[in-house]
């Protein structure tokens, strides 16, 4: 089975993908990889955090293995907080995130955003990136205590539930990282099926 290293500290990503990818590739996270690193994001886009997280760890190992950056972009907000999504209040404290956005959004009509992932692949020392994105809406206040980060006001098209209320297989119906994921893996197996 082709192994791969996701170059991530963020376990519901793991979980996540490792959901999508069922028996397919074994994915071998960070801390199994022994790798104890906080990876900069230091860019300005999506695609060059990603590149950049791939990029260090393939420096570091010289084995194949992907990273992904996600961002949710409110069309009310010119896509803010889009790459800053981690630390748009505080680094990594969801809560205080969610609070400043639903602040920000107080009084607005167009609730529109999209979550959008970019996944960046290093095999065999070159780079390919796969897109994908989730259109829905901001709701006026959080439900549901499932996922992470924004999932809790985040509610998909095409459903009346926010991601927290989700279960992980309900909220891949919808998901940009699973849209992503699909892509990566459906390359990933045509390429196998090259061998
Ligand atoms: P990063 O890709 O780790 O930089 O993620 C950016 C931030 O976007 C995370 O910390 C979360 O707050 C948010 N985020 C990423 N993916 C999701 C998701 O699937 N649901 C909700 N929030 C997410």
């Amino acid at each position: 089975m082709h192994s791969i290293i996701f170059a991530t500290n963020n376990k519901n990503k793991v979980d996540e993908i490792r959901s999508v990818l069922k028996n397919s590739f074994q994915i071998i996270s960070l801390k199994e990889a022994g790798i104890d690193i906080d990876i900069p994001e230091p860019y300005e886009t999506l695609e060059e955090n990603a590149r950049e997280k791939s990029n260090t760890i393939y420096a570091l190992t010289g084995k194949d293995c992907f990273s992904e950056d996600t961002g949710l972009e409110v069309i009310a907000l010119n896509n803010e907080p889009g790459v800053r999504s981690a630390r748009y209040a505080s680094d990594h404290d969801f809560n205080k995130n969610i609070e400043k956005l639903l602040l920000n959004l107080n009084g607005i009509d167009n609730r529109e955003a999209q979550f959008r992932t970019v996944i960046s692949l290093m095999l065999h020392g070159k780079e390919y990136q796969f897109e994908g994105i989730c259109k829905g809406i901001i709701t006026s206040a959080g439900a549901g205590s499932n996922g992470f980060g924004y999932d809790a006001v985040f509610i998909p098209r095409g459903s009346n539930k926010t991601f927290a209320e989700m279960t992980m297989e309900e909220k891949n119906k919808f998901s940009h990282r699973k849209k992503a994921t699909t892509k990566f893996v459906q390359f990933l197996t045509d390429l196998n099926g090259k061998d």
